[in-house]
């Protein structure tokens, strides 16, 4: 049958009608597709597990001996400072300055973090020589792993000061 301006103006609330019955199909499509995507977020494991589980969130960083005795290592990419003591040990440390976020920078001759911002400054360890930092450097766990060094960027831990315990030695 041929729609003609008289079969619309019979039925002057059939538009409006289709428009809600639409709207209320996509309103309900959305709603399906939240308490889908609600329900795989709780069957995912959290963040915290993931965490707990070796190995679940470690990148490598590197061999061994890509880090020398006595070497600060920036790796822009993950935003971390590999640094190997003369004894060997590693300690991996936050690139970003804890007062404004600014990118410090490793000054091999005065052997010391500077921040290029406020003029902080951190010792080797990451601890604060100059504020305005109000904390030293974060660090991230190193582990040791057949001859890899491997961090795992999830925990990014802050400190007060530095402790033996956050050194990472290969055996
Ligand atoms: S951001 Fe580093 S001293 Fe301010």
């Amino acid at each position: 049958m041929k729609k003609t301006a008289a079969n619309t103006d019979t039925h002057p609330g059939k538009g409006r009608r289709n428009f809600l019955k639409t709207a209320w199909k996509f309103l309900g499509a959305v709603a399906v597709a939240e308490i889908f995507f609600f329900v795989i977020s709780l069957l995912k494991p959290s963040r915290e597990i993931n965490q707990s589980k070796p190995g679940s969130t470690l990148r490598i960083i590197g061999n061994i001996e890509d880090f020398p005795p006595g070497s600060v290592t920036p790796d822009r990419i993950n935003k971390v400072y590999i640094i190997r003591e003369k004894e060997g040990g590693f300690l991996a440390l936050s690139i970003v300055c804890p007062h404004l976020g600014c990118s410090v920078l490793w000054d091999e001759t005065k052997q010391q973090f500077d921040c290029p911002c406020h003029s902080s400054a951190f010792d080797q360890h990451g601890i604060v020589l100059s504020s305005p930092a109000p904390r030293p450097l974060d660090y991230f766990p190193v582990i040791i792993e057949e001859g890899k060094v491997k961090l795992d960027l999830t925990r990014k831990t802050k400190r007060k000061k530095f402790e033996p315990g956050q050194m990472t030695y290969a055996v």
